[in-house]
């Protein structure tokens, strides 16, 4: 066997290639077309990888799982770009025990959907995130051009899937795990590689963006040689993972998340009517008796009712004002509490006076910094933790009651600095004379410039 030569890469690299697999027993082909089968010294090369990046995961915070290999064909149906870009490479069971299957199962191109699935039973609210899960398997795409190793029907690999709280912590892990991939490749296994972005065209099949890690081969051409994706929430809300976030608020809204919002809620008798909302034609309105607890279903009644409520239509335009709006929000240092897109950073801030916990002075979720809310009612309600969300300024243009209390009426009132004298008699909720204190961002503003910015603040 020694005697035969391997043909110069100068000659044919393909064949190069595949013969110095074959001959040096990493591998060999399968009955199957376009299967390998790993062979010894080729299974150690790869527990030496799998050695090398697992720790890397751990150290992370990732744990280990194992999903099945088969998925029900429906699954994969719920993420239009998924089936779309997976359809043509699909394996499908139609068969079990002899018997033709109810529903056609498939074998796994990747697991986004089963674990979406199993996502929402598991993730209920924010104390369960962030999941790092990795799971080390094999995966089937019917691939019509093979190569050992680098493609084949079935391949070897490593999944890891992660869900968080914010777009900002779920960038964040996306391109950390870019960064321990080129770690591997680079450090590890010696091979250079470029991360960078993949185009519209090239990303993954229901990903929002793709990284990946490229290879230069000896031909000049790029390999594909480890992909990490933001996936929005593209599958998240296929799968209706939703979860009640650190306020007891709504991330998503679903009928059992808004049971448990009206339970926190029973004591407002307001929700019937507010603002422009209407009740529903025919919906039963509650007005709660405060420490009274609604049936369940009651609660249900009522969640499904406030499902039912839909924002009126936002009539406020994007002008040369509103634009000009939004650079004063920018330059006075809003979007740093109510940032884009939602206008809110989630975080938590301390009512005044109100002493953090040591413990929780290390979380993500606080920001060590009060806006001079008032502590009466964060200290003594049932809701009283100490805490205040920086609330969302999308749809600020249809309310009607600014500031936790509800004191302010407009935005105009709450960007007056007159609301802050001892006088001053609030427009909103009030149990007379006082000022509306804290919150003193963008009270000092021009009176042009605050006509800008509360028409930009209408836009949201
Ligand atoms: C340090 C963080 C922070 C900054 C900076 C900040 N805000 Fe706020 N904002 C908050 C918090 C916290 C609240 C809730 C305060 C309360 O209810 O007492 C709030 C409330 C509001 C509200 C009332 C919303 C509601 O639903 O009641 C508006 C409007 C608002 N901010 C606009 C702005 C604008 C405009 C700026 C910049 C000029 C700004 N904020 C800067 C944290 C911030």
């Amino acid at each position: 066997m020694a005697e035969e030569k391997l043909p110069t890469r100068a000659q044919d690299f393909s064949e190069w290639y595949n013969q110095l697999v074959l001959k040096s027993q990493l591998a060999d082909y399968a009955p199957v077309r376009g299967c390998m089968i790993v062979r010894p010294y080729g299974w150690a090369l790869w527990e030496n990888i799998q050695g090398a990046l697992d720790r890397r995961f751990k150290a992370t915070g990732h744990q280990n799982v194992a999903f099945p290999l088969l998925i029900p064909k429906s699954f994969i149906e719920k993420e239009k770009h998924h089936v779309e870009g997976f359809s043509p490479e699909l394996a499908v069971v139609t068969i079990g025990g002899g018997e033709e299957l109810a529903e056609p199962l498939i074998l796994r191109p990747t697991s986004e959907t089963i674990i979406g699935h199993m996502w929402s039973k598991w993730i209920q609210s924010y104390r369960d995130l962030p999941v790092l899960m990795n799971q080390w398997n094999s995966v089937v795409r019917w691939e019509l051009r093979t190569k050992l190793f680098l493609r084949t029907l079935e391949f070897y690999w490593q999944e890891g899937h992660t869900a968080h709280a914010t777009q900002q912590e779920a960038e964040a892990e996306t391109l950390q795990m870019l960064d321990t991939y080129t770690d591997f490749a680079v450090n590890e296994a010696a091979i250079p590689v470029i991360p960078g972005k993949k185009s519209d065209a090239e990303k993954f099949a229901g990903a929002d963006i793709t990284y990946s890690i490229e290879a230069m081969m000896g031909d000049g051409k790029a390999l594909q040689a480890g992909t990490s994706h933001f996936l929005g929430q593209n599958f998240a809300q296929a799968f209706e993972v939703k979860y009640l976030d650190a306020t007891g608020l709504v991330h998503h809204r679903s009928i059992g998340d808004l049971m448990r919002y009206a339970i926190v809620n029973q004591g407002l008798d307001t929700l019937a009517y507010y603002g422009d909302f209407q009740p529903s034609p025919g919906a039963t309105v509650f007005s709660g008796d405060e420490g009274t607890r609604y049936s369940d279903e009651q609660l249900y009644a009522l969640a499904l009712y406030i499902s039912s409520l839909k924002p009126p239509p936002n009539p406020n335009p994007v002008d040369d004002r509103s634009r000009r709006g939004r650079q004063i929000f920018q330059q006075q240092g809003c979007a740093g509490c109510h940032t884009p897109p939602l206008y809110t950073s989630n975080k938590l801030t301390p009512a005044l006076g109100f002493h953090i916990p040591e413990d929780l002075l290390q979380s993500e979720d606080i920001l060590n910094y009060s806006v001079g809310t008032d502590p009466t009612l964060a200290m003594a309600t049932r809701r009283g933790t100490g805490f205040y969300k920086v609330p969302s300024l999308r749809g600020v243009w249809y309310r009607n009651a600014f500031g936790h209390a509800g004191q302010a009426a407009t935005l105009e009132e709450w960007l007056d600095p007159a609301r802050l004298r001892d006088d001053y008699v609030p427009k909103g909720f009030h149990l007379g004379l006082g000022p509306i204190k804290g919150h003193e961002f963008g009270l000092k503003l021009a009176p042009d410039d605050r006509e800008a910015l509360i028409a930009f603040l209408k836009t949201l």
